[in-house]
C-alpha cells in the first residue's frame, strides 16, 4: 500500500470510533468469563453469520486461509489432486490448495469482471482434462492427476459467474468452494433459479477471512467456512480442533485452527453493521464512478455484472501509467494499494508448474495496471471529490485537451 496521509487507504479508527463502547464491554465480557478459545461467542457468531450468509451451517477458524484449507479437505479433496482456480488472486487461495496436498491449476479471468471465466473453465475441462473410463473420474491429460475441484474466487467483492461454473461442476463432477474471503454480503443473481443468492452460499462451501481490512473485518486473525452441508462442517470442526470430535479423543490429525473467542465477540458486534456499511461502499463506489466519468476511456473503471452486486470490499480501476499516478496521488495525500502486482502462476513458488508470462494474458494485464482507490464505509464524499480531482488533473497532464 502506497502512503498518502490525508486520505487513508483504509480507516478502521473511524470504524473503531463508531463501535467503541460495545467493542470495548465485548473485550470486558471475555475478560470476565475467561472462556478464550471456544464457547457461546464463537457459537453466537457462527449462528448469526451462517444466516447472514443464507446458509444452514458456518465454522469459525483462525483465518480465512484455514477456512480455505479445511473447506478443501473436509469436502474431500485428496493429496495428489488438481483444484483450479484463477491466477489473479490473493496467494492464499492456492497456498491452500497446497497445504491440502494438491496442485494448484488456473484458468485465466474475464476481460471486464476479473473472475473466473467460464468459457475459459469449460475450455480447460473439454482439452486438458479426460474421463477415466474405469473409474469415472476427470484426469489431467499431461499430469495423469484426478481434477476434483474448482475455487472461484469471488475478487474484489463482485461474485463469480457461478451458474456455468456450477453447470461445468456438475457436469464434469467437481466439488465448488468459494473463495469468499472478499465478499462478505456480495449477492449474485442466479438465472437458473430466477433469485439473488449470497455469496457463502452458491457453492459446496465457502471460505470466508476476517482480516482486519476486510468488510467484515476482526481485530486481529480469523475466518471461517459456511456450508449446508452438515458432514463437511463437522469435518471442519474437527479439523480446526486438532481432529478430535471430544476432548482427546482424536479421530484424526487436525489443525490448531479455531476461531479466537474475543475476534467472534468483535465480529459478533460487527456483524448488524454489516448490510449499512457494504451500502455505503456502494454508494461511494458509484460517486467515483460519477467523478471519474471524464476519463473512462483512459483509465478502466470497475464493471459490475448484471448478474452480481458487489460490495466493493476494493475499488479498482486500470491504469496503464499506474507508477506515476500512484506517485501523483501520494503528493495529493492520498492513499493507494495494488490488489495484486503478479499474478499467481508467475510468483516464486509456483515456478515448478512452469507457467510463463503470456499464459493468462487478462490476470497478466490487471495484474500490471490495477490500482485500489480508497475504498472503506467511512470514506467522505469530500475525500472522493479530492482522489477524482487528483486523478483527473494527472489524466488531464497525460492527455491536453485538443
Ligand atoms: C481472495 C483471498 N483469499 C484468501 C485470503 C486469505 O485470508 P486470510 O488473510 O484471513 O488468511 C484473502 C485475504 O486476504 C483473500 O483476499
Amino acid at each position: 500500500m502506497t502512503q498518502g496521509g490525508n486520505i487513508p487507504f483504509v480507516d478502521l479508527v473511524a470504524q473503531h470510533r463508531e463501535l467503541e463502547s460495545e467493542l470495548v464491554s465485548a473485550f470486558r465480557k471475555a475478560l470476565q468469563s475467561a472462556a478464550f478459545v471456544g464457547g457461546p461467542a464463537v457459537e453466537g457468531f457462527e449462528r448469526d453469520f451462517a444466516q447472514f450468509c443464507d446458509t444452514k451451517f458456518c465454522a469459525g477458524v483462525s483465518s480465512g486461509t484455514d477456512a480455505l484449507r479445511f473447506a478443501l479437505m473436509a469436502a474431500g479433496v485428496q493429496p495428489g489432486d488438481i483444484v483450479l482456480t484463477v491466477p489473479l488472486t490473493f496467494i492464499a487461495t492456492t497456498e491452500a490448495i497446497t497445504q491440502a496436498g494438491a496442485r494448484a491449476d488456473f484458468v485465466d479471468v474475464g476481460p471486464r469482471t476479473y473472475t473466473m471465466d467460464p468459457e475459459k473453465l469449460r475450455e480447460y475441462l473439454k482439452t486438458q482434462c479426460a474421463l477415466d473410463r474405469q473409474t469415472g473420474r476427470l484426469i489431467h491429460r499431461k499430469h495423469g492427476k484426478p481434477v476434483t475441484a474448482v475455487i472461484p474466487v469471488h475478487l474484489y467483492g463482485q461474485t463469480a459467474d457461478m451458474d456455468p461454473i456450477l453447470e461445468l461442476a456438475g457436469e464434469y463432477k467437481l466439488i465448488v468452494i468459494e473463495d469468499a474471503c472478499q465478499a462478505h454480503g456480495a449477492e449474485y443473481f442466479s438465472r437458473k433459479e430466477n433469485r439473488w443468492r449470497k455469496a457463502g452460499s452458491i457453492g459446496r462451501a465457502a471460505a470466508f477471512s476476517f482480516y482486519p481490512g476486510k468488510n467484515l473485518g476482526a481485530c486481529g486473525e480469523a475466518g471461517a467456512v459456511t456450508s449446508n452441508d452438515e458432514a463437511l462442517i463437522r469435518q471442519v470442526r474437527m479439523l480446526r480442533d486438532h481432529g478430535q470430535s471430544k476432548r482427546y479423543y482424536h479421530d484424526m490429525e487436525g489443525y490448531n485452527g479455531r476461531l479466537d473467542a474475543i475476534q467472534a465477540e468483535f465480529l459478533h458486534v460487527k456483524l448488524p453493521h454489516l448490510a449499512k456499511w457494504n451500502e455505503r461502499r456502494r454508494e461511494a463506489a458509484s460517486r467515483y464512478n460519477e467523478l471519474l466519468s471524464p476519463v473512462a476511456d483512459a483509465i478502466t473503471l470497475p464493471f459490475e455484472a448484471g448478474s452480481a452486486k458487489s460490495i466493493y470490499h476494493l475499488y479498482v480501476i486500470l491504469a496503464p501509467e499506474r507508477e506515476k499516478l500512484i506517485q501523483h496521488l501520494a503528493k495529493a495525500g492520498v492513499s493507494t494499494g495494488i490488489h495484486y502486482p503478479i499474478p499467481v502462476h508467475l510468483q516464486a513458488p509456483y515456478r515448478a508448474l512452469g507457467y510463463k508470462e503470456g499464459d493468462f494474458p487478462v490476470s497478466e494485464r490487471v495484474a500490471s495496471q490495477a490500482l485500489s482507490l480508497p475504498m472503506h464505509a467511512h470514506l467522505l464524499p469530500e475525500q472522493q471529490q479530492i482522489v477524482a480531482e487528483s486523478l483527473l488533473a494527472f489524466m488531464s497532464l497525460k492527455m491536453p485537451m485538443a
